[in-house]
């Protein structure tokens, strides 16, 4: 059984998203060991609480990176946690907590990456004017929205869009993605060549 932390700073939707297919048996023989926010008011942690998860709160206001970082770590560790999942963690991760989980700490960002990293990616493609955007799981490395890219998905941006409608058809597919990219690699049959991921 692999155990599972999520890191979230907000709504938590992505989050709910592992849940429900760690639930349903799309990710099989793995659990979310605890959930972890930034932010006491982050709604992902009440939601979180209401599933009977472990829900911890490690306040990063005001505080050193590495300091915050350290007290994440420990936490994580102490759940014998094996995969990391940022879940809309609105937080750079410091090298030394990078280095504690090789290869294994995820993300997700909403563009296509290495198209509209950092911020507002949805509005970013939107407003660039591009015609396909979509969502990337990624390896988190020591760069923003930089590791290798494990699963990408596409997503028409349509006549009739706007930077919302174009946000939430995107979402609709982190949430598949998220679910497919955790499943690949507590599958542990991939390699990474420099930046390729490959399933094998
Ligand atoms: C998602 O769009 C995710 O790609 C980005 O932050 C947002 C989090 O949404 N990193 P949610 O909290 O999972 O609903």
């Amino acid at each position: 059984m692999k155990s599972l932390g999520i890191l979230l700073s907000g709504r938590g939707s992505n989050f709910v998203a592992i849940a429900d297919s760690i639930d349903a048996g799309r990710i099989p023989d793995a659990r979310i060991s605890v959930v972890i926010s930034n932010r006491a008011d982050a709604p992902g942690i009440a939601i979180a609480r209401a599933r009977g998860l472990t829900a911890l709160v490690v306040p990063s206001k005001g505080r050193a990176r590495e300091e915050h970082d350290r007290e994440v770590v420990a936490a994580l560790n102490q759940h014998r946690v094996d995969l990391v999942c940022l879940a809309g963690y609105m937080r750079l991760l410091s090298p030394s907590f990078v280095q504690e989980f090789p290869h294994r700490i995820l993300n997700i960002h909403p563009s296509l990456l290495p198209a509209f990293p950092g911020l507002e990616a949805q509005e970013q493609a939107f407003a660039y004017g591009v015609k396909v955007s979509g969502c990337t799981v990624h390896f988190v490395d020591e760069e923003l929205d930089h590791g290798a890219i494990i699963v990408q998905k596409t997503v028409p941006v349509l006549d009739g869009d706007d930077e919302h409608t174009l946000a939430t058809r995107i979402l609709e597919q982190e949430h598949l993605a998220y679910t497919e990219a955790i499943k690949i690699v507590l599958g542990g049959s991939f390699e990474v060549a420099g930046r390729r991921f490959v399933a094998s």
